[in-house]
């Protein structure tokens, strides 16, 4: 019985290799945050080794993403940070919701929400330092100040 369902459980494993997610890796920038906004290379780079991989679209896959169903949990993460805010498409966003999701990113950097624990788990270079944050912090705050001076403390806040 054991035997008969280790041999189940294994060749499933090797059936799922067959499904794979689409790649996330689009090289259309046009409505990319960097285009359309000012965005120092200190910035850029933050943003390409801390947030791109979930927040944009073109993920820099690791060799373990080969496997399933590895491939399907990060790329469930992908799916998920691009819903929430994908910087390749920030210009389609409303002024507001752009105003709005750069006071998140402020907020989520100073309260060490991200990036995702399980990411800088395995990406060491993914940890920002004291001056990395407050880079981002700034830049986002003041952005977010640009686009959208007359955001009232409610919006700010939720
Ligand atoms: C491993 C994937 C991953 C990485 C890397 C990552 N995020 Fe996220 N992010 C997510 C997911 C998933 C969510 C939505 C669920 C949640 O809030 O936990 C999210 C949510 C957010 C939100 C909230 C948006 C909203 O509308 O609520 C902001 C802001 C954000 N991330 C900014 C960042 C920034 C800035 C970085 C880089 C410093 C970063 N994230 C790195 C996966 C990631």
């Amino acid at each position: 019985m054991l035997r008969k369902v280790m041999f189940f459980l294994f060749a499933v494993l090797v059936i799922i290799q067959f499904f794979h997610p689409a790649k996330n890796d689009s090289k259309d920038y046009t409505k990319d945050i960097a285009n359309v906004y000012p965005v120092s290379d200190t910035i850029k780079k933050i943003l390409e080794k801390a947030c791109n991989d979930c927040h944009s679209n073109s993920t820099n896959y690791p060799w373990y993403s080969n496997f399933q169903p590895v491939a399907w949990w990060l790329q469930d993460h992908i799916n998920e940070g691009k819903n929430h805010l994908n910087f390749s498409v920030f210009a389609t966003y409303s002024l507001k919701r752009q105003a709005h999701k750069l006071h998140e990113v402020a907020e989520i950097i100073e309260e060490e929400e991200m990036p995702l624990s399980s990411y800088t788990l395995i990406h060491k270079e993914a940890i920002l330092t004291k001056e990395e944050k407050n880079a981002l912090i700034n830049w986002a705050k003041s952005l977010s100040h640009q686009i959208n001076p007359n955001q009232t403390e409610k919006e700010e806040r939720d």
